[in-house]
């Protein structure tokens, strides 16, 4: 069985093909705004702009016909609600055109089955850390539960902000990751896990006004952050006694994080599993994968609006 992804909740468009178990195709095209955040509007363009050539690369990576697409699966949330309906409409049309059954995946539900098909964990507890989200997710009673979020920003968004303002590169985390560990120092800084939550706002204005070198800053912030994000997943774990973590998002990029996850999970007697960096960041090809695995165990879409705060414990997993 083929299936054809759409991913748009954000500043990524793209076009994944999975046949069964196997990943034929992944193409992306990222909007790069010149300076600032995301304007949500300018990003939609930017996808009605470049969906048809996405199309056209991934159908040619596949080097399968489009008529021999089974299904097509979209991001139906949660995202920038103009972004997300570029891709429902192009999800909506190619269904049509092509006569196949389409499916609304969730997009933070794909992030976590793309990392299960690629680590072969099991049941997992996700930490999820990329620019804009940051969750703690695991399976419970039939719902991948969010166990522990942020409050405020994302830990990503977090570091690239306190680069803008130092004037450091843009996307910010891996040159904080290359000073923090010239940084010999811990400086001080607000630790702020709030029950199972996590807050960066207050951090990131100690970070940035204290009077100390870069580097010390940059790798008091790391030891900081990342032992908060380290916290809440142990928590989690040993909630569920669960046994294994999987670490995702555009922060899974940075070595430290890794071992500090490494560290927690070799005392706990657990595994700890990291997803290919192009499967970790937003993809289409995870939105396929799950679309598919949904028709599998007979989900169907009727309602195929945008919803722009689906929330991941909304869906109900009816696969395995
Ligand atoms: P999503 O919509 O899934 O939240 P996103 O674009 O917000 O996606 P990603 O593309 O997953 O986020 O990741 C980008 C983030 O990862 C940026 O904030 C960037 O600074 C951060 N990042 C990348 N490499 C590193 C690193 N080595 N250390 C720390 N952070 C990093
Ligand atoms: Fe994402």
């Amino acid at each position: 069985m083929i299936c054809l992804g759409i991913e748009s909740t954000a500043h990524t468009f793209g076009i994944g093909i999975v046949q069964n178990k196997t990943v034929i195709a992944n193409e992306k095209k990222s909007y790069q705004p010149e300076k600032g955040g995301l304007h949500p509007r300018k990003t939609a363009e930017h996808h009605a702009e470049v969906c048809g050539e996405v199309l056209e690369k991934a159908i040619n990576k596949s080097g399968i016909r489009i008529e021999e697409i089974d299904l097509i699966a979209f991001s139906q949330g949660p995202g920038l609600p103009p972004c997300l309906k570029i891709g429902a409409v192009f999800a909506r049309t190619l269904a049509k055109k092509l006569g196949k059954p389409l499916i609304g995946v969730n997009h933070c539900v794909a992030h976590l089955e793309i990392g299960k098909l690629f680590t072969n964990a099991k049941d997992p507890v996700l930490l999820y850390a990329s620019g804009a989200n940051t969750q703690v997710i695991a399976l419970e009673s039939g719902k991948y539960r969010v166990f522990g979020e942020t409050i405020d920003v994302g830990v990503g968004n977090m570091l690239d902000t306190f680069g803008r303002n130092k004037g450091l590169s843009f996307p910010a985390g891996p040159e904080i990751e290359r000073l923090a560990k010239k940084g010999e120092k811990y400086v001080e800084l607000p630790y702020t896990v709030k029950g199972m939550d996590l807050a960066f706002g207050g951090i990131l204005t100690q970070a940035e006004r204290v009077k100390e070198k870069m580097e010390n800053v940059c790798h008091s912030l790391q030891e900081t952050v990342f032992a908060m994000l380290i916290e809440v997943s142990e928590r989690a774990m040993s909630h569920t006694q669960k046994k294994e973590l999987i670490l995702g998002g555009g922060v899974a990029a940075n070595k430290r994080l890794n071992d500090m996850c490494k560290i927690m999970c070799e005392e706990r007697g657990a595994k700890f599993y990291t997803v290919p960096k192009q499967y970790c960041v937003d993809n289409a090809a995870m939105i396929a994968w799950t679309g598919l695995k949904m028709h599998k165990s007979g989900v169907k879409t009727p309602d195929t609006r945008i919803i722009r705060n689906y929330r991941t414990d909304m869906v109900k997993i009816t696969w395995k």
